[in-house]
């Protein structure tokens, strides 16, 4: 567990590789998240004005209200095309981010050893191209999306906080990390609950791909009770697990409300002393401020704390599309197959000669499979090999057609064109197999 909680710290690195490739995008992207903040935070700014424009019945500057609203009206229209444009292109990164990977992975299932696929349930695998993408690219997209603009707009805020009162600013900086505190307590609880519910939804993705290929072996040994059995245990195993998992992760949200909660009063409290002259202190302390700039605090404190309640959200959902990621990215840094030896001949022409030689050979290094075989086959030579089940035949013709390798001996093939006999790992591959007729 310890090395599979650390995994997603080398993921982001590999993460970040892939989008270093739609860099000018990201650029693009992030300079529309700027325009749709400043536009957004400008509008508190207009109305406080506006307010301050009513001084008292006889007392409303008309002209100018109408003015800073036409104005509102302009900053919500330029900040949606902006919000627009910014998703846009925010799928277009994230959709080719995941089109890569999958062609990275599948191009990887192309050369991965046959011990690989024989290891590994093929539903599993399944899992990790198919669904471990598509968790990882809903968590991309969030948070490209709201990362940026959440980011972009604490810091917007408090710069237009200043601008207005130090002091209040000052007491909201003060507070809100509580809520960035309770977040990434919570988050680094529910990291390893999202790497159970990985991992069993795999499980379950195998054992259906594995029930529906073997459908007719279930029927003819009347297992079909079992099959269902394990099955409802899997489901029933991904059911809590995926409770669990999002039962903890949906705390953050109104944990972290609760503190912005506390923020937001705090303003409204400080900034109303503040407006009705309390000689008391607030005003020493926090200057004076008028009715609409109390209102445009108010709104300012309100944007501040919202993003960091994304940013949970996001937090949360980056984890778990890191989780995912790592398992795609155990696929595609797979060992691959050995590649061919440099000066690897081609082997054309086979005259049928075969050599094995002192071959010794197992699947896993506990289990002694075959021992010292020696065999001489001459050219034309017809061979029968028969055995027990499980002695070893097809494993031979997997050495035979090199999809595994010896672990001892050699085994060596002739050709009309050669003098002697070449050993197996001298001759390509694709050669070797091309010579060869199979029926399973
Ligand atoms: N990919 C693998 N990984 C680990 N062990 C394996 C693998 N493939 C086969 N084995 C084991 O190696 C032994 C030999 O298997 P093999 O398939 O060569 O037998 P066989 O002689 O072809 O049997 P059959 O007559 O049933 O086809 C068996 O005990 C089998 O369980
Ligand atoms: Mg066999």
């Amino acid at each position: 567990m310890t090395k599979k909680q650390k995994a997603p710290k080398g993921t982001l690195k590999k993460v970040l590789r892939y989008i270093k490739g739609y860099a000018p995008l990201t650029v693009i992207s992030l300079m529309f998240a700027a325009v749709s903040v400043v536009l957004t935070l400008r509008i508190p700014l207009l109305c406080g004005e506006a307010i301050d424009c009513i001084v008292d019945q006889n007392n409303v500057d008309l002209q100018r209200i109408v003015a800073l609203l036409t104005e509102v009206v302009i900053c919500i229209i330029c900040a949606a095309i902006s919000q627009w444009l910014m998703n846009i292109i925010n799928n277009k990164i994230t959709y080719q981010v995941v089109r890569d990977i999958r062609k990275d992975a599948f191009d990887k299932i192309q050369i991965l050893p046959l011990s690989y696929i024989d290891s590994h349930r093929t539903g599993e695998t399944v899992s990790r191209v198919i669904s471990d993408v598509d968790q990882f690219a809903d968590g991309l997209l969030m948070g490209f999306t709201q990362l940026f603009t959440g980011m972009l707009t604490i810091l917007g805020t408090l710069v237009f906080m200043l601008t207005i009162s130090p002091g209040i600013t000052a007491a909201v900086v003060v507070l809100t990390p509580l809520s960035l505190f309770v977040a990434a307590f919570i988050a680094r609880r529910i990291h390893s609950m999202f790497v159970l519910r990985a991992s069993t939804t795999a499980e379950q993705t195998a054992y259906i791909d594995e029930m529906i290929g073997g459908a007719k072996v279930v029927s003819a040994f009347g297992t079909r009770e079992d099959a269902q059995r394990r099955f409802d245990e899997i489901n029933g195993r991904l059911g809590d697990c995926t409770l669990k998992a999002i039962f903890f992760s949906s705390l953050i949200n109104p944990c972290t409300r609760f503190v912005n909660t506390v923020v937001y009063t705090t303003v409204a409290l400080i900034g109303s002393l503040a407006v009705i002259g309390f000689s008391g202190g607030a005003q020493v302390f926090f200057g004076a401020v008028t009715v609409g700039q109390l209102s445009c605090l108010l709104s300012y404190a309100n944007q501040y704390t919202k993003p960091f309640n994304e940013i949970s959200g996001v937090v949360t959902e980056l984890q778990n599309a890191l989780t995912c990621a790592s398992r795609i990215f155990e696929l595609i840094e797979a060992k691959p197959q050995l590649p061919d030896s440099e000066n690897a001949v081609i082997l054309r022409d086979p005259d049928g000669s075969v050599a094995l030689d002192g071959v010794c050979f197992s699947y896993v290094p506990e289990r002694k499979l075959i021992e010292n075989l020696n065999l001489n086959v001459s050219a034309g030579q017809k061979i029968a090999i028969v055995g027990p089940t499980g002695c070893g035949k097809t494993t031979l013709i997997n050495l035979l057609m090199r999809f595994y390798d010896v672990t001892e001996g050699s085994i060596s093939m002739g050709s009309c064109e050669w003098e002697e006999k070449q050993d197996l790992r001298e001759i390509t591959r694709s050669s070797v197999r091309a010579c060869y007729g199979m029926v399973l």
